[in-house]
């Protein structure tokens, strides 16, 4: 079965009904930190099938070690960690904590079985930083994190690479994820963030439902079409489906020692006020904004090159913004049901 960590989070639960729906058996670990345990009745409901769930922290090596050996497991889809780039400026030695042990935990179990375990790292744009070059290809060099999160995705990269370059069982790969967005088509499962979203479209879905008065629009001065900062929003759906095809890629290719990096978006770049206005054009509502100041350590704009997915992975993101928008619409008002 594939283990998949924080498979109750946002992208982890949309990837969990993707491998469902491929007929893979799944094995969620979470330990419901930053997540919700009615996302399990969400994935049973969009899929119209169960996991195996098992609720512990993998900060935890000995319940680590116990869980491969109650389950066969062949496959690690890697997503359990913090992501909140302000607060980890405020509590470093947790990100580090939390990011870092249990990606060691779990390579030190993997390295000891004895087939191929294939592994994928959750990883993000966030290790090119302010890149020199848009599109951003993989060849991009990585920058000195600009902040303690995303120093645990470059270091977390590194530590995959050194021991899938050691350990020829655990053939890997690390996906840098631009901005995912959006939920289920079947709207059965969404994002859920809990407290005030830092990102921007629940930030925007949840002042549209009234629950925000108005979303600050993070500057405007930048040197972009409007002064605002472009991102490249790729739809949950199509990230999720990424991951299957990067676990495929693996399993087909069977090539010991394998580890490589790839970029997952769309290969478009879209400003903030581009999203406002998608997102007030699909579902009909007007949005209330203001303009603010620039938020710290925010790039100007970061979108993905895109080819080295499509010709090595088979996978291309297919759904357009305003579906995403529109699917993550429909989702923050069954919310409020
Ligand atoms: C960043 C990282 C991403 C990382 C993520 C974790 C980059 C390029 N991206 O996403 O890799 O995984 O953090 O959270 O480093 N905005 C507003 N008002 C709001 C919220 C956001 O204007 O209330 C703007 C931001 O200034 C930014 C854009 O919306 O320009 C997207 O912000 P957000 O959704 O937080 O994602 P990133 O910061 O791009």
């Amino acid at each position: 079965m594939i283990l998949v960590t924080g498979g109750l989070g946002f992208i982890g639960a949309h990837t969990v009904v993707a491998l469902l729906d491929k007929n893979h058996k799944v094995l969620i670990v979470d330990d419901l930190s930053n997540s919700s345990i009615s996302v399990l009745a969400g994935i049973v409901s969009a899929s119209g099938k169960s996991p195996v769930f098992e609720q512990f922290d993998l900060k935890n090596k000995q319940k680590t070690e116990q869980l491969f050996r109650d389950y066969t497991i062949d496959g690690i889809i890697h997503f359990a960690a913090y992501k909140a780039v302000g607060e980890s400026t405020e509590k470093p030695l947790d990100y580090y904590e939390n990011n870092i042990t249990p990606l060691i935990n779990l390579l030190l179990c993997a390295k000891e079985q004895p087939g191929h375990i294939p592994f994928i790292f959750s990883s993000s744009c966030t290790v090119y930083g302010e890149a020199n070059t848009l599109p951003i290809s993989e060849n991009e060099p990585i920058k000195m994190a600009m902040s303690p999160y995303g120093n645990t995705k470059q270091i977390g990269e590194e530590i995959v690479r050194d021991a899938t370059n050691v350990y020829a069982n655990i053939p890997s790969i690390s996906l840098r994820y631009f901005n995912p967005i959006g939920a289920h088509s079947s709207a059965k499962i969404g994002e859920l963030p809990l407290g005030v979203p830092q990102n921007l479209v629940p930030f925007i879905t949840q002042t549209a439902a009234g629950i925000r008065e108005s979303l600050t629009v993070f500057g405007n001065d930048y040197p972009t079409h409007d002064g605002t900062c472009i991102r490249d929003y790729i739809h949950v759906e199509d990230l999720a489906q990424a991951h299957i095809a990067a676990l495929e890629f693996i399993q087909q290719s069977n090539q010991p020692h394998f580890y490589d990096v790839f970029n997952l978006g769309t290969g478009k770049g879209q400003s903030v006020l581009d999203i406002i206005h998608a997102f007030e054009r699909v579902s009909g509502q007007s949005l209330p904004y203001v303009i603010g100041k620039r938020r710290k350590g925010d790039v100007v704009a970061a979108y993905a090159e895109t080819t080295k997915a499509e010709k090595m992975l088979d996978w291309k993101a297919t759904r357009t913004i305003d579906e995403a928008l529109y699917s993550a619409w429909k989702w923050e008002q069954q919310l409020k049901r």
